[in-house]
């Protein structure tokens, strides 16, 4: 994957400001790659319009009419093979990914979470830390496996948590260190020159 320029899905849910930041980062050429669809599995999700404004195709796979969980994986990774996808990006992707999925991309689905993991995995992260009052939160960059985020953390980085903050003020921080931490994760997994060793993402080049 260290040549040429890599073919990136981005998986959707909602509002896709990590999507953008992606896009962005493609146009001013900090993330050497391409954008080779977006999937939704929401309709009339905002980060559809975010695509659509920047000629990027898009397909929306609602998860409804599938029987199982199985049988839309399976849809998912026949649509991702469709458009010779190299690395899936979740960005807000509200769908927990089975096995069928995980198999067909080995190592190749990056994730990012708004907390530094282990710590408050799932849902509102960001609250769960401000409820806790942890004085540091931050984001994770991680690869994703049948697990809840748990799989092996490519970046992390920290954001303090302010005695003045209320939630919406950590969540905006948190959210613009996500944009700027996720395009530099994904160009580090795409330059190759690591392995995973256990649970480490391990570089063996600097
Ligand atoms: C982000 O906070 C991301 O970390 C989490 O879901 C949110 C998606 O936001 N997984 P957006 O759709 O990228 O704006």
């Amino acid at each position: 994957m260290a040549t040429g320029l890599s073919r990136l899905a981005v998986l959707i849910s909602g509002r896709g400001s990590n999507l953008q930041a992606i896009i962005d980062a493609i146009a001013n050429r900090r993330l050497r790659a391409r954008i080779a669809i977006v999937i939704s599995n929401v309709e009339g999700a905002q980060g559809l319009a975010r695509a659509d404004a920047a000629g990027i195709p898009t397909e929306v796979l609602p998860h409804r009419p599938w029987p199982t969980r199985e049988a839309y994986d399976i849809q998912l990774v026949e649509t991702l093979r469709q458009h010779e996808v190299d690395l899936v990006c979740l960005a807000g992707f509200m769908r927990l990914l089975g096995p069928a999925v995980i198999d067909a991309f080995p190592n190749r689905i990056l994730n990012i979470h708004p907390s530094l993991l282990p710590s408050f995995p799932g849902l509102d992260a960001q609250r769960q830390a401000h409820q806790y009052g942890v004085q540091v939160t931050g984001v994770t960059v991680h690869f994703v496996d049948t697990q809840l985020d748990a799989g092996p953390i490519v970046m992390q980085a920290a954001v303090p948590v302010l005695p003045a903050d209320t939630l919406d003020t950590l969540a905006s921080r948190i959210l613009a260190e996500e944009h700027r931490v996720y395009p530099e994760a994904i160009q580090r997994v795409l330059d190759g020159g690591w392995r995973i060793e256990g649970r480490r993402f391990v570089r063996t080049r600097s």
